[in-house]
């Protein structure tokens, strides 16, 4: 805006000084942060002593005209001819040296800092261009339950709830309802928390998280593989144009992101287990790997990659046996680069009804359980291909965040589920 446009601002007392009669105030919004100076001689006395007594965090409706400064955040300051006070503030407990533990127990007062309000713009975008680029290629978006009666990912993380004085569990992923619903729609996805009790605080675990999953009818392992990394070339490219600023002020590297381009490198988890054992990890074929060896991984490429076909015996029973090699399933695992690692698990599923029977009850699950799953391999199977991307995972690495739980404004782990 011009120098001596008329703007008004209603926000919050971000930082405060005073020079003798003159006080500088930088006024937060959910736009930005704007430097005022309210001047005695200009608004009076008895203005000028409430806003002396308003400290950081009060809330504040200011108007007046705007001039260019240089030593002002953005270049310009309003030169304040009238205003308010709305709410005064008590001192405001985060000063900016408090430790984890603090900041977590004050989430409800660290989420104005800057650094996770663009952490929270980076997410709104994310999951706008996810929403933008299935509604394009003619995916629907469906609304699975929460509250469910059997686990998709194992019994280990299962929350389990009481449902009337019957056991039930927090959803761990809608895959096997979004299956379901391929019969009609063909092409569906879903955003849903999903919840998973992990026992173990690491950096890329939360126990409730954003879950984004698809499926698709008549979709091989291959076309979903291709669907996949065009979804994350298309989120990445735009995040970069429609988030420059937040992903700058948060010092994320954009050249690395620049690179975030279809077609991805793929390897198999044969070729990683070779890779991690020529680098001296103890490992062996059929092993599962954990999240060190992924990361070390993650260096053989500049971006993300996939690892696929996995050996059966450590995959859920839903992934479709290879038909080339009985070993392994049609599954893989998107990484991200930089040390990040897993952001989607992917596969193709077993479409027929005597295999997954067996595979079910290989695994120690009860078919009674999964009947309404297995009957959908009665009537009219499909080939048919879907994954889970963990929407914290892929903000915390898009915005090269060290921790997960700040890509959600209130993270659940183990022993935290205040605010
Ligand atoms: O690899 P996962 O366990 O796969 C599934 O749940 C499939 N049923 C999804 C599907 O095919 N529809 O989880 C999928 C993704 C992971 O790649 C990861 O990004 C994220 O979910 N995720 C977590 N994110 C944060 N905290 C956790 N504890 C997570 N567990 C998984
Ligand atoms: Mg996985």
């Amino acid at each position: 805006m011009e120098d001596g446009s008329e703007v008004s601002i209603r926000g919050w007392i971000h930082r405060k000084f005073q020079v003798g009669k003159k006080i500088f105030i930088r006024v937060r919004d959910s736009s930005g942060v704007i430097q005022c100076v309210i001047e005695e001689g200009v608004v009076g006395k008895e203005k000028f002593n409430e806003f002396e007594g308003a400290k950081r965090e009060s809330s504040v409706v200011v108007s007046g005209k705007l001039r260019t400064d240089e030593r002002a955040p953005g270049g310009k300051e309003m030169y304040v001819s009238e205003g308010k006070v709305v709410g005064f503030a008590d001192d405001f407990p985060i000063k900016g040296y408090e430790g984890v533990e603090f900041l977590l127990d004050n989430r409800h007062l660290w989420l104005r800092s800057t650094y996770l309000t663009n952490v929270m713009k980076v997410k709104h975008t994310a999951l706008k261009l996810l929403r933008e680029f299935h509604t394009q290629e003619g995916w629907w978006e469906v609304t699975p339950p929460i509250i469910t009666s059997s686990a998709v990912e194992g019994g280990a993380t299962l929350f389990k709830v009481d449902y009337f004085g019957e056991p039930a569990y927090l959803s761990q992923s809608a895959q096997f309802y979004l299956e379901v619903l391929i019969y009609s729609l063909e092409k569906v996805f879903a955003l849903t928390p999903s919840f998973r009790a992990e026992k173990s605080r690491t950096r890329r675990h939360l126990s409730e998280y954003y879950h984004f999953e698809i499926e698709g009818a008549w979709m091989d392992m291959e076309e979903l593989m291709k669907f996949t990394e065009r979804t994350v070339e298309y989120v990445v490219q735009n995040l970069i144009d429609e988030r420059q600023k937040e992903l700058e002020d948060l010092g994320r590297d954009i050249e690395s992101l620049k690179r975030v381009k279809a077609p991805f490198e793929r390897i198999t988890y044969t070729k990683a287990i070779e890779f991690l054992k020529q680098n001296g990890v103890n490992i062996e074929w059929g092993n599962d790997y954990g999240a060190d060896e992924e990361a070390m991984l993650t260096k053989l490429f500049d971006r993300p990659f996939f690892v696929t076909h996995f050996p059966k015996t450590i995959k859920p029973f839903y992934m479709k046996v290879d038909e080339n090699d009985e070993r392994v399933v049609k599954g893989f695992d998107l990484l991200a680069p930089e040390g990040y690692g897993e952001i989607i698990g992917g596969s193709q599923r077993e479409d027929s009804y005597d295999v997954l029977l067996k595979r079910i009850v290989e695994q120690g699950y009860d078919p009674k359980d999964y009947y309404w799953y297995l009957d959908l391999r009665k009537y009219g199977s499909v080939p048919h291909s879907g994954y889970g991307l963990g929407i914290e995972r892929l903000v915390m690495w898009v915005a090269g965040l060290e921790h997960i739980r700040d890509a959600i404004p209130f993270p659940r782990f183990r022993e935290r589920s205040k605010p």
